[in-house]
């Protein structure tokens, strides 16, 4: 990212360099999900966009030179390294991800990509996958003392867009690590 030059009260020019982060978006299927990463990565922050699953946006992603990973984010090689934002909508409230052991395994795939000071930002339709979230977050030690949740109920009208989700109801979990 280029640095920025800004005259000084002195006259002479300071650099501004602009934040560079390095940004996961786990699951992302959508054309506005896609157009959303390629923002950032012309923006100069380091983009990559994980998911199983190729569709169509995602292969006209890399074909315009997007980062796109064919693979669970569990299985994302560790060279990527940490990231100060994680951004997942709507993953899929499975029954058997909302028992605890399979959510907590869940949020940790997740959690341990997080640089410090980082930010997971899940939304989700299901109370459920929201409350076993929280309950993760509430119950692990490790996750207590490492990260701060903050829990929302929103409209549909401020929560991303999806074809996906059955339910009006909108739940926004964001993580963020702190040590
Ligand atoms: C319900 S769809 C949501 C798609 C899209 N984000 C949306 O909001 O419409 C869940 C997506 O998560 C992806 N997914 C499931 N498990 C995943 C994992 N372990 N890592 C990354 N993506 C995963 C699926 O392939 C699917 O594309």
């Amino acid at each position: 990212m280029a640095a920025k030059a800004i005259p000084r009260l002195d006259g002479r020019p300071i650099a501004l360099r602009p934040c560079r982060r390095k940004v996961l978006f786990v699951g992302s299927e959508r054309p506005d999900e896609f157009a959303y990463a390629m923002r950032l990565a012309c923006q100069g922050h380091i983009v990559a966009v994980v998911n199983p699953r190729e569709t169509a946006a995602a292969r006209a992603y890399r074909t315009d030179g997007g980062r796109f990973i064919q693979a669970r984010i569990e299985d994302l090689p560790l060279r990527f390294g940490q990231f100060h934002v994680i951004c997942e909508n709507y993953p899929y409230p499975y029954p058997l991800a909302l028992g605890y052991d399979v959510t907590r395994a869940f949020a940790a795939a997740r959690l341990e990509r997080l640089a410090i000071g980082g930010h997971w930002v899940v939304f989700s339709e299901s109370g459920r996958l929201a409350t076993a979230l929280a309950d993760v977050a509430r119950h692990e030690a490790g996750v207590r003392r490492r990260f701060r949740l903050q829990f929302s109920e929103l409209s549909s009208a401020l929560a991303p867009r999806s074809a996906y989700p059955l339910k009006k109801t909108r739940y926004r979990l964001m993580f963020q690590r702190l040590r």
